[in-house]
């Protein structure tokens, strides 16, 4: 077992003092929770909204989380992000509450800029005060310019969405990732557009939810469709102590061909996108390999993983020819390999496949809940993309609706809350080498909450890219 270097910083109630074993108490506990919302959240950078949603100057949404809300507005000199609370009386200006009363929720600023509900107070894009309503009744020290601006909050833009973070001397967005996110740029993500977008709420400790998707070894009990279609490649992933192989040995190429394709089918199907329909339907097209004129190695692993490249090969070049910004992928999947689930600290994570992505925020609204959203992103012939989703559909966590694989996951979260509370269970056992990542992740939040250094903490954070499975790691503090 992995020594974990004690740190000399004040202790946190329920921390993670062996890396193999996680505190019950950490996903339900009032303080604990609290804790979070004091030392986690305000450091963090949150995924606050896609770009596209803002394509024009005065375009902005609104984010919330925790009990904070954040104006993202595109302005004439890039994206900017303000604190929701007029400068007069406190009121959030757009969005949420304040904008109740059929008002809408998203619209363009440019013109009358934003208007507090209240009073009537107005700003432009740019956070300058622009009307204080009766302006003669305040006494001139209330009125100063620079004092009534709007509040900005630290933005940057990344990976198709803006980040937000409170913390003004936190390490950038960048420094903070790391590699991450040149490695998913060079697949193009900031390409990428959001076809279709779900909410829900799922009475869970917010990070049960995170959890669910940080290894593979839930797949065959929880999505046992998907094992069934290539059982060799997970069992021996998973289940026997053996290497990892791609192909069944006890197939020829053509049944190989045949089980991924299944395999393909089921995720795509099962994901409603991440293996996106059309790239299913390119794999498809080359199902007859004798027929590609290609010489195909004996060894059934290795012909496999050709076929694999012909097919990847054919996606970039078929959907490039229809005018879609798909990189080069047999080449970026070399220069730039990204994992399974790629996660980026602390609420946000990314399922990549060929193109085509999925990807998962989520946001706890108290100790055993939360708001739990879904996007499928795609691309789309340039020039040709569709308006930008705007809002989320909300559906019920259970709801038939959901595509089956979330449907699948979403079934073992809540439960998951419930058993936490058992009387004698007091810790999560870990996997030291498959569910390695649930422990560096808890061991960063308790970085936060004890304080560490940023640096040291976006080190760690760094770690998690590519973690996916993986083992526990050393996180430096
Ligand atoms: S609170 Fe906003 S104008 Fe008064
Ligand atoms: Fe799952």
């Amino acid at each position: 077992m992995l020594d974990v270097v004690k740190s000399t910083s004040p202790s946190i109630p329920f921390e993670v003092t062996d890396p193999e074993r996680i505190p019950a108490a950490r996903y339900y506990d009032e303080e604990f929770y609290k804790l979070e919302l004091e030392r986690l959240w305000p450091h963090v950078w949150q995924m606050a909204c896609r770009l596209e949603q803002i394509p024009e100057p005065g375009d902005w949404v609104e984010y919330s989380n925790v009990g904070r809300s954040v104006l993202i507005v595109r302005t004439e000199n890039g994206v900017k992000a303000y604190h929701n609370a007029c400068r007069h009386r406190g009121v959030p200006i757009a969005g949420g509450h304040g904008n109740e009363g059929g008002k809408p929720a998203f619209g363009n600023c440019s013109s009358q800029g934003f208007v507090c509900p209240f009073h009537g107070w107005r700003w432009n894009m740019d956070g300058e005060n622009t009307l204080v309503y009766g302006s003669h009744h305040f006494n001139k020290r209330q009125l100063d310019p620079n004092d009534i601006r709007l509040v900005e909050c630290r933005v940057e833009e990344a990976i198709g969405c803006a980040w937000i973070n409170f913390d003004d001397d936190a390490p950038s967005f960048r420094e903070t990732m790391g590699p991450l996110i040149d490695r998913l740029e060079a697949h193009n993500l900031h390409k990428l557009r959001a076809e279709w977008w779900y909410q829900t709420t799922i009475p869970a400790n917010w990070k049960v939810a995170m959890e669910a998707f940080m290894e593979g070894y839930h797949v065959m009990t929880t999505h046992p469709q998907l094992q069934d279609a290539v059982p060799n490649m997970y069992d021996s992933r998973y289940r026997n102590d053996g290497p990892f192989s791609l192909a069944d040995p006890s197939l020829d190429l053509a049944g190989n061909i045949e089980a991924q394709l299944l395999s393909m089918q089921r995720l795509s199907e099962g994901m409603a996108g991440m293996l996106h329909a059309k790239e299913l339907e390119i794999a498809r097209s080359l199902k007859d390999f004798k027929s590609l004129g290609i010489e195909f190695p004996e060894d059934v692993n290795q012909a496999l993983m050709m076929w694999l490249g012909v097919v990847q090969a054919q996606i970039t070049a078929q959907l490039q020819a229809n005018g879609e910004p798909v990189p080069d992928l047999n080449t970026v999947c070399q220069t730039h390999p990204v994992n399974a689930v790629e996660f980026l600290m602390p609420h946000y994570f990314l399922l990549p496949y060929f193109s085509s992505f999925s990807a998962y925020r989520i946001r706890p609204t108290g100790p055993e809940e939360c708001i739990f959203e879904l996007w499928s992103l795609t691309t789309f012939p340039e020039g040709q993309e569709p308006d930008p989703v705007m809002e989320p559909r909300v559906l019920p966590y259970d709801s038939a609706e959901f595509p089956p694989i979330p449907r699948q996951d979403y079934s073992n979260i809540p439960i998951q809350q419930k058993g936490l509370h058992a009387k004698g269970f007091e810790f999560m056992r870990l996997a030291e080498n498959v569910e390695g990542m649930v422990s560096n992740y808890q061991r960063i939040i308790d970085g936060y909450l004890k304080g560490e250094d940023p640096k040291k903490l976006a080190e760690a954070t760094q770690k998690l890219g590519g973690n996916f499975d993986g083992p526990i790691l050393e996180l430096g503090f």
